[in-house]
C-alpha cells in the first residue's frame, strides 16, 4: 500500500506540475482529492491493512495528501502569476486604469437622526419602545380622548382598514399602550411610521415618522415639560436653537402646545419649508389629559406625565436641509447616496 502511494505521489507531482493551465489543474485536483479520487480510494483500503501497520500507513497517506495539497497550491500560484506577467506584456492592457468602485450604501437620514434621537433619550434613562402600525379606533382615538364625534378627527384624515382598524394617524396610542404595559414612574419614547390621508406636497406625505416621547410620575408640571423639550432639542441640533411656545390644541394634553423651531433651512428669512414664516412646528407636547391617565388605568389624582410628539421627518429636513419630504419616501438612492 505504500508503494501505491508513493507512486501516486511520484505521478501526481509530475502530472502537477505540468498542468498547463487552472481548468487542468482543478481536474488533477478532482482526480486525486476529490470523493472519488485516487488517493481517497487507496484510503478506503485501510480497512485490510492489519492493525499493527495502520499507523505507519496512515502517517504516509497524510504525508502523501498534504504534499499533493500544497502541490497545487504552488502550481495555482504560478499559474496566476504567469496570467498576469503575460497581461502585463498585454500592450492593450492599462493597469493604472482604475478598477470598478465597489457600490457602498448609506443609511437613510430617517435612520440616521432616528438613532440619534434614541441616544439621546437612552442616556436620559428612557426606555425605547416599539408599537403596531395597524391600530384599533380605540387606542388611536377613544382612550386619547378623542370620542367618535369629536372634531379633532378633522385633524388627521384617518386610512381606514377593513374590521374597524386603521394605520395610526400618529404615535400617541403608545401612550395608552406603555401606560397598560409599565407601572409608574416611567418614561418612554417610540418612534415610528404613522400615516395620514392628505393631499401630498412639499411638506405633507401620505407617510411620515414622529417619535413619541411620555413621562408619567409624580408631579410632573409644565416647567419639567419645557425644561425636558430645551434638553432634547439642544442635544439633538448639536447647539442652542431658537424655540417659541405658543399654546396648542389636542385633546389628550392639558395644557397643550405647539414648540416651534427658527427654520434652520433658510435661518429664519422665510422658504418653502417654513411656508414663509420662518418658524417650523416640531414638537407638539403638553400635560397628559387626566381622561388619558384614566383611559391607561393610572389615577390621575396620583400620577401626572407630559407627553411630547415629534415630527421626526420635519426634523430630518430641518437637519440636512432637505426642502422637499417627497424625497424621503421616494425611493431614490441618488438622494440616499448623499447621506454617506
Ligand atoms: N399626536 C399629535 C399629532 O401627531 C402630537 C402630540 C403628541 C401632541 C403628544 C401632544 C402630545 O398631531
Amino acid at each position: 500500500m505504500i508503494d501505491r502511494l508513493e507512486a501516486l505521489r511520484a505521478e501526481a507531482d509530475a502530472a502537477i506540475a505540468g498542468a498547463p493551465d487552472e481548468a487542468a489543474l482543478r481536474e488533477l485536483e478532482v482526480g486525486y482529492l476529490g470523493k472519488k479520487g485516487a488517493i481517497t480510494e487507496v484510503l478506503k483500503g485501510m480497512k485490510d491493512v492489519a492493525p499493527a501497520d495502520r499507523p505507519r500507513v496512515g502517517q504516509v497517506v497524510n504525508e502523501v495528501r498534504g504534499a499533493v495539497e500544497s502541490a497545487i497550491a504552488r502550481r495555482r500560484e504560478s499559474l496566476e502569476a504567469a496570467r498576469i506577467a503575460a497581461l502585463c506584456e498585454d500592450p492593450t492592457f492599462d493597469a493604472t486604469l482604475p478598477g470598478p468602485v465597489p457600490r457602498v450604501g448609506a443609511l437613510h437620514p430617517v435612520t440616521q437622526v432616528t438613532w440619534h434621537v434614541e441616544e439621546v433619550f437612552r442616556a436620559m434613562g428612557f426606555m425605547l419602545l416599539d408599537y403596531p402600525e395597524v391600530e384599533t379606533d380605540w387606542y388611536n382615538f377613544q382612550a386619547l380622548n378623542i370620542p367618535a364625534d369629536h372634531p379633532a378627527r378633522d385633524m388627521q384624515d384617518t386610512f381606514w382598514l377593513e374590521g374597524g382598524h386603521l394605520l395610526r394617524t400618529h404615535t400617541s396610542p403608545g401612550q395608552i399602550r406603555s401606560m397598560q404595559s409599565f407601572a409608574p414612574p416611567f418614561r418612554a419614547i417610540f418612534p415610528g411610521r404613522v400615516f395620514r390621508y392628505e393631499r401630498i406636497d412639499a411638506s405633507h406625505e401620505h407617510t411620515f415618522h414622529q417619535v413619541e416621547g411620555l413621562m408619567i410620575d409624580r408631579d410632573i408640571s409644565v416647567a419639567n415639560l419645557i425644561h425636558s423639550m430645551k434638553t432634547l432639542l439642544g442635544a439633538i441640533f448639536e447647539r442652542e436653537v431658537t424655540v417659541r411656545l405658543r399654546p396648542g390644541y389636542f385633546p389628550f394634553v392639558e395644557p397643550g402646545f405647539e414648540l416651534d423651531i427658527q427654520c434652520q433651512v433658510c435661518g429664519g428669512s422665510g422658504c418653502s419649508v417654513c411656508k414663509h414664516s420662518g418658524w417650523v412646528e416640531l414638537l407638539p407636547c403638553g400635560l397628559v389629559h387626566p381622561n388619558v391617565l384614566r383611559f391607561g388605568g393610572l389615577d390621575p389624582d396620583e400620577w401626572s406625565g407630559w407627553a411630547f410628539g415629534l415630527g421626526l421627518s420635519r426634523l430630518v429636513m430641518m437637519k440636512y436641509q432637505i426642502e422637499d419630504i417627497r424625497h424621503l419616501a421616494g425611493g431614490d438612492l441618488r438622494f440616499v447616496a448623499q447621506f454617506r
